[in-house]
This record gives C-alpha cells, sequence and structure tokens, in this order.
C-alpha cells in the first residue's frame, strides 16, 4: 500500500485527478470504477478542467459505479445517477452507453446485483477503481458485517452512515435505507485501486483501516491485502496514521 500525503483538500484532488489522468493516457479505452460523497468532487473538477484544456479524452473509457441508493430515480438530485452526471459525465467526451451505475429503481434485488456483477466481469473489471471513505470503514456501502461480501449486493445502511449522509437530503427520514453496491471481492478484483481521504474527523477511521486488524468490522481494512493500492490523503487525515 502506497500513502501518498497530500497538504490539503485541492493538493488531493490534484495528485489523485493525475493518477486517473495518467491512466486514461496509458490505457485509453481502460474500465474506470467511480465513486461519489463529497471527497471526489474536487478530482472530478480537475478532471473536467484538464479535459477541457484538451488534456484528456475520455471517447473509449467505460465507467462502473460502486454503488447507488435503492428506491431513488435518475432524475433525483440525491441519486449517485444524477451525482456522476452533474460533476463528471455531463462536462466530458465519455459515451453514455459506456457509463454504469446500479439501477437503484430495480425492485428486484438479486435481479439487479446479478446483472451489475456480470456486467463487471464482462468489462474484464476495473484497471482502476476509485474509493472514498466512510467514518465506519465503510467503501462502497460495504458496511461493518461480520463477514466481507464477495460481489455486488444489497444493502441495509447503518445509522451511523445515514446520519453521515442527511446532510444531503432534507432530513434523515428522506436517507434510503438500502442501496445497491459493489461487493468487497468485485473491489479487490480491480487492478489498481485509489483511495481519496480528507479531513481530521476521517484521521482515526484512516489510522484503523490502514494501520490496523484486517476484520469486516473495518470495511477497508482489506485494501492492506491488494497489491496495487494507493492512498492519496491531506495531512489531516494522516494525523493519526503517524502517531
Ligand atoms: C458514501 C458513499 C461512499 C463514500 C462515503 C464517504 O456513503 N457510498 O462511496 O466513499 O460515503 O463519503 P464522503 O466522501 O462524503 O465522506
Amino acid at each position: 500500500m502506497r500513502i501518498i500525503e497530500a497538504k490539503d483538500y485541492k493538493d488531493m484532488s490534484r495528485k489523485a485527478a493525475n493518477i486517473i489522468s495518467a491512466q486514461i493516457i496509458l490505457k485509453p479505452d481502460c474500465v474506470l470504477g467511480l465513486a461519489t460523497g463529497s471527497t471526489p468532487i474536487g478530482l472530478y473538477e480537475q478532471l473536467v478542467e484538464w479535459y477541457k484544456k484538451g488534456d484528456l479524452d475520455f471517447s473509449r473509457i467505460s465507467t462502473v459505479n460502486l454503488d447507488e441508493y435503492k428506491g431513488l430515480n435518475r432524475e433525483n438530485d440525491q441519486s449517485y445517477y444524477y451525482f456522476m452526471h452533474d460533476h463528471l459525465f455531463n462536462h466530458v467526451n465519455v459515451r453514455p452507453e459506456c457509463t454504469n451505475v446500479p439501477n437503484g429503481m430495480e425492485p428486484d434485488s438479486e435481479k439487479e446485483c446479478r446483472r451489475y456483477e456480470e456486467l463487471i466481469d464482462s468489462l474484464g473489471g476495473a484497471d482502476l477503481q476509485l474509493l472514498g471513505l466512510g467514518h465506519n470503514g465503510h467503501i462502497g456501502f460495504n458496511e461493518p458485517a461480520p463477514i466481507f461480501e464477495k460481489t455486488t449486493h444489497c444493502v441495509d445502511l447503518t445509522e451511523s452512515t445515514i446520519e453521515a449522509n442527511k446532510r444531503f437530503f432534507a432530513s434523515a427520514d428522506e436517507v434510503p435505507r438500502q442501496a445497491y453496491t459493489m461487493g468487497i471481492g468485485t473491489i479487490m478484483k480491480a487492478k489498481k485501486i485509489l483511495v481519496v481521504v480528507s479531513g481530521e474527523d476521517k484521521a482515526e477511521i484512516v489510522a484503523k483501516a490502514f494501520s490496523g486488524d484486517v476484520t469486516p468490522d473495518v470495511p477497508a481494512s482489506i485494501l492492506q491485502m491488494h497489491r496495487d493500492v494507493t492512498v492519496v490523503a491531506d495531512q489531516a487525515a494522516l494525523s493519526k496514521l503517524r502517531q
């Protein structure tokens, strides 16, 4: 695991965008695994800026997103489908038919999870998977659990995740209680993984996840077992790891 220290959020965003941009330059038809949450917003802005300057070409890439709330439609501005279009897809030349987000409106969980997992396999898996980190160590929506769930599945969100994500909704009652997410096995199959983390409020979980025991209680801790993980985090997020 490589840990790259950034000065602050802006520096973290630029460094992470550089890594994604290198991936696209080295393999123009790569499969990018993408993430939502507030942490990657700055890096998407940076990628859009470089695209507008003519430095990046998204025309041959495919994307697979980590997760989606179950029950939110694409027009809902809190859906991850909407987020990805708002922050990236609408601003670059990615082919719309090559972008993939789990379908939150499919009521049959088994059917949707099977479809999504097969789709990722049919693309050959992600060349580079971007991840944020939840306060409880979740990646995608893989919440702390007795076991590491392998494949795409439907999860019941924990109270702490509902609490953390309610800032985006009118109230906690409006936060969906379930989500579709790639499994830990799906994520671990990615050839490379890039984790972005920012802020002092993540310092404790960063220390637990990247230097503590590997346990499904801290889902991100499994990343210690992957052969090509890069964590780009700002000083505040790394403050407890150093101690
Ligand atoms: C959300 C997403 C995750 C994200 C995490 C952290 O629940 N499902 O993919 O990494 O929370 O979000 P933030 O970056 O806003 O702290």
